[in-house]
């Protein structure tokens, strides 16, 4: 059982990796600047409200409650969602903030949420891969301010690592598109539309390159993770992603559709194979993601996409 501090708890991913985690039997102590009703906290559950950013405020809260493992989440989560100068700072201030505060403290395993982005999909300037499946190996080329604060975010962990040596252990994670328990339900994903729709209409999933992970395998992930940092190389960074596409077509044919110039590159993307390789978060830590669309939409959901994907058009909405 470890004392986790998780930061931006109330979030979207959030809250399902504070449940997670605490369904596991941690002490989780989760902060936000914004508060979840109190009937919605899980059962021990501590919440802390406060903007990590105001001075001092993180080494604070640290302080007071003495975790044994941090998870940082709070950030701008959706590109282009502010002004692009108030993402970079926002986002590359909290990562060091939290990350230096936690580090300052020994705090012996730090964890950062980074994003699949930092590749550089969906440039206006045209992006391909060297090939797919992507993987953590695969050249980062971020095109927007999110993108790059998530690098930095990366880099602001491995550059703590660089410094403390094993004494402390960092990882950082690029969680997919993050479908919470209540979206499979149809609550509306952080792009505004619905799973269904998403499946439906494959240009609405294409510019993620049909990615997604369910909010609750990520918290699954975060356990593993967090019991096997002692043991892996340190400052490492995992794709955490479902098994299969966002997608009910394999991806060597949708690809080419909304990826011009991909056929070759994603000849490979047969079957349900998602773009987005996971083969280094179950070798270095036995991980699998547990759900899938295929599991988790609601029956009668499935029904109507069914029927939608008869009809649907093709065209792209998504700004990220
Ligand atoms: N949702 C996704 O699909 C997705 C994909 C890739 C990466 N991520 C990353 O995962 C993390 C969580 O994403 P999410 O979808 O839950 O986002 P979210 O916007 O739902 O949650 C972020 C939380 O951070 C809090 N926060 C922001 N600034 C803060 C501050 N100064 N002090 C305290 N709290 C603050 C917000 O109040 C919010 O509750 C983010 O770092 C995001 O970039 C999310």
């Amino acid at each position: 059982m470890s004392r986790i501090f998780v930061t931006g708890g109330s979030g979207r991913l959030g809250r399902s990796v504070v449940a997670g985690l605490a369904a596991k039997g941690h002490q989780v102590i989760s902060v936000d600047r914004d508060a979840v009703p109190a009937d919605q906290l899980p059962a021990g559950v501590v919440q802390e409200t406060a903007d990590l950013l105001a001075p001092g405020e993180a080494l604070r809260l640290l302080q007071e409650t003495t975790p044994d493992a941090v998870i940082h989440l709070a950030a701008i989560a959706v590109p282009f969602s502010a002004p692009e100068d108030v993402i970079f700072a926002t986002n590359t201030r909290l990562a060091y903030t939290v990350i230096s505060a936690a580090t300052e403290l020994g705090v012996g395993r730090i964890v950062t949420a980074s994003s699949p982005t930092v590749l550089g999909y969906g440039s206006p300037a045209g992006w391909l891969p060297a090939g797919f499946p992507v993987d953590e190996r695969t050249t980062p080329r971020p095109w927007n301010a999110y993108a790059l604060s998530k690098l930095i975010a990366e880099q602001t962990q491995q550059m703590f690592a660089a410094a403390q040596g094993d004494r402390i252990r960092y990882a950082a994670f690029r969680p997919c598109y993050v479908i919470s328990p209540e979206e499979w339900e149809g609550a509306p994903t952080q792009q505004g539309h619905t799973v269904a729709e998403r499946l439906a209409d494959p240009g609405l999933s294409a510019p993620a390159l049909f990615n997604y992970v369910d909010a609750r395998d990520v918290a699954d992930f975060l356990d593993l993770l967090l019991q096997k940092m002692p043991s892996i190389p340190n400052g490492e960074t995992f794709f955490v992603g479902a098994a299969d596409a966002l997608a009910t077509a394999p991806l060597a044919e949708l690809m080419p559709k909304f990826l011009p110039g991909s056929d070759a590159l994603s000849a490979g993307l047969t079957g349900t194979s998602p773009a987005f390789s996971i083969a280094k978060a179950r070798q270095l830590l036995g991980w699998e993601p547990r759900r899938s669309w295929r599991t988790e939409l609601k029956s009668t959901t499935t029904h109507e996409t069914s029927a939608a994907l008869v009809t649907a058009g093709t065209g792209s909405k998504e700004p990220q």
